[in-house]
C-alpha cells in the first residue's frame, strides 16, 4: 500500500491526532521492490509488512440479527492471518438464529483452513468469566452480558487482550463489500506500520458511502450521525488549543482499530457512544486537562490515524430513529464529561433541540449512557482462568503479565478505579 504522510497534526498533551490520509496504491507490491526514488510524502508498506502485522491482529466482528450472506461476506474480505472473534447477540429463541450464524461461520472455517472463536454475547461461561475478573458491571439483573454492540465489543476487547496479541480491530457483520473489509483491515495495519507509539488508533473515514437518491446513485461523503459528533468534538478540542480544527472527521468511526496497549487502557461507555467515547476518554484520561492520572502513559505519545479508504461503504439501512438514538448517545457522553466546558454543552442541548431530537434546550440531558473500566482494571489472569476448560482456550491463553503491570503501577499511584466522577464537573477524580 502507498499512503500519503499525513499534513496536519494537532497536539493536545501526548496525545496527537492525525489528519485523514490518502491511499495511492491499495497494493504497492514486496519488500525488496527495488522502489524508485521514494517521495518523502509517502510511505510504502510491503506484503511482508502487512502480512507480520496482522499475524498480531484480532479482527472482532460483532453480529446482531445480521443476514447470513452479510456476515459472510465480511468473512470473505478478512486476510487470513488474523484471528477472527465474533461476537453475536442474536436471538436464540424462537428460531435459534445464533446457531445458523455459527454453523455458517464454521463451514466458512473448514474451506478457510483456520479457526476462529464465534461466541454469543449471553454465553453464562463468558458472564462467569466476568464475573471472576470483578467486572460485574456488564452484567445485567439476569446475570448474563447485557445487549448492545458495545458491550459485546468490551468483552470481545477481554478476549484479544487475553490472545496475546498486539492489535484489535473492529469490523461491523453489516457490510455488503468483502473488498471494502479487507481494505479497511490493510489500512489498520498501515496505521500500525507508521505508529512510533506503542499507544496507536486507527480509524476509518469512508470515501463515500452509496444512496439511492433520485433514482440514481449519489456517493455521500459523510454519514448523519458523524457531522455532528465531528463538528463537536473539534469544538472541544478547539476550546483547549485556542486556535480552531477540524482535524476530527472520524467521530463515529465504526470501523477502527487500536494497538492492544491501549485497548487495555481505554474505558468505554455503553451502546452506540462507545466509538466517540474513545476521543473523550482519551482526553479525560490522558489529555492533562486536569490531574494527569497515569504518567507512564502520558510520557509516551498516542498518535491516532484517520485514513481514508477507496471502496464505497455499503450497509444495511437501519432506519431514522437508529440514526436519531445514535446521535443522541454520542453527544451525550461528551456533554457528561467533566472536560466538556458549559459553552459547549448548551450547544449540544441547542443541536438536539433544532433538530426535533429534545423537547427543549435548557433541561440537562438525561443520563443515559453507562460507562465502563478500562479492560486492565479487571482481573485479567482469573478471566483467563475461568475460560480455560473451553474448546478454544488455546487460542486466548497469551502471557497477560504485562497488562496486571500496568494495573498495578495504577494502584500504586491509589487509584483504584478508572471510573472518573461524572456529577463534578471541571474537576477529573477517580472514586
Ligand atoms: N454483539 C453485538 N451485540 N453486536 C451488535 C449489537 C449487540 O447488541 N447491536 C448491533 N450489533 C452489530 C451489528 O450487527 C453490526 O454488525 C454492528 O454491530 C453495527 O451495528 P449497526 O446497527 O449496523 O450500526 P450502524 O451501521 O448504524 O452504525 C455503525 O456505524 C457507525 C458509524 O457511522 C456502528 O458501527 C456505529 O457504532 C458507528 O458509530
Ligand atoms: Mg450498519
Amino acid at each position: 500500500m502507498r499512503i500519503e504522510i499525513p499534513r496536519e497534526v494537532e497536539r493536545f498533551g501526548p496525545i496527537m491526532f492525525y489528519d485523514t490520509q490518502k491511499v495511492y496504491e491499495l497494493d504497492s507490491g514486496l519488500r525488496n521492490t527495488k522502489d524508485e526514488k521514494l517521495e518523502s510524502t509517502m510511505t510504502r508498506i510491503s506484503y511482508e509488512s502487512f502480512q507480520e502485522i496482522q499475524k498480531q491482529m484480532v479482527i472482532v466482528v460483532p453480529v446482531k440479527e445480521e443476514r447470513i450472506k452479510l456476515i459472510e461476506g465480511v468473512f470473505y474480505g478478512i486476510p487470513h492471518n488474523c484471528l477472527i472473534i465474533v461476537i453475536s447477540n442474536s436471538p436464540r429463541d424462537p428460531i435459534d438464529r445464533f446457531s445458523i450464524e455459527k454453523n455458517a461461520l464454521e463451514r466458512l472455517a473448514t474451506f478457510m483452513n483456520k479457526r476462529m472463536l464465534v461466541l454469543h454475547q449471553k454465553d453464562p461461561v463468558l458472564a462467569e468469566a466476568c464475573k471472576a475478573a470483578g467486572y460485574e458491571k456488564i452484567l445485567d439483573k439476569k446475570g448474563v452480558i447485557k445487549s448492545g454492540k458495545a458491550e459485546g465489543m468490551i468483552l470481545a476487547t477481554f478476549l484479544a487482550v487475553i490472545s496475546g496479541k498486539k492489535y484489535v480491530g473492529f469490523i461491523d457483520s453489516d457490510n455488503y463489500f468483502p473488498g471494502s473489509v479487507h481494505e479497511y483491515v490493510q489500512e489498520y495495519s498501515a496505521g500500525f506500520h507508521m505508529a512510533k507509539s506503542k499507544y496507536s488508533m486507527v480509524r476509518i473515514s469512508w470515501h463515500s458511502k452509496p444512496k439511492i437518491m433520485e433514482n440514481s446513485l449519489f456517493f455521500a461523503k459523510r454519514g448523519r450521525a458523524s457531522e455532528h459528533t465531528n463538528r463537536f468534538l473539534n469544538s472541544l478540542l478547539s476550546h483547549y488549543i485556542g486556535f480552531g480544527t477540524e482535524i476530527i472527521k472520524t467521530g463515529n468511526a465504526g470501523e477502527h482499530a487500536m494497538s492492544m496497549d491501549l485497548a487495555a487502557q481505554l474505558d468505554f461507555s455503553s451502546g452506540y457512544s462507545i466509538e466517540p467515547y474513545h476521543f473523550i476518554s482519551m482526553l479525560e484520561r490522558f489529555g492533562g486537562i486536569t490531574k494527569p492520572i497515569e504518567p507512564q502513559v502520558m510520557k509516551e505519545s498516542i498518535e491516532l490515524f484517520q485514513i481514508e479508504s477507496r471502496n464505497p461503504h455499503l450497509h444495511e439501512v437501519k432506519g431514522d430513529e437508529h440514526v436519531k438514538d445514535m446521535s443522541i448517545a454520542a453527544l451525550e457522553v461528551l456533554y457528561r464529561s467533566p472536560v466538556a466546558p458549559e459553552g459547549l454543552k448548551k450547544e449540544i442541548l441547542k443541536d438536539l433541540f433544532d433538530r426535533g431530537f429534545l423537547e427543549d434546550k435548557k433541561t440537562p440531558m438525561k443520563d443515559k449512557v453507562t460507562y465502563y473500566p478500562a479492560v486492565m482494571f479487571a482481573d485479567l489472569r482469573k478471566f483467563q482462568s475461568a475460560l480455560a476448560n473451553q474448546p478454544y482456550a488455546d487460542l486466548i491463553h497469551g502471557d497477560v503479565t504485562k497488562y496486571v503491570d500496568y494495573k498495578q503501577s495504577v494502584e500504586g499511584l491509589n487509584l483504584k478505579q478508572s471510573d472518573i466522577k461524572r456529577s463534578d464537573p471541571g474537576r477529573l477524580a477517580i472514586k
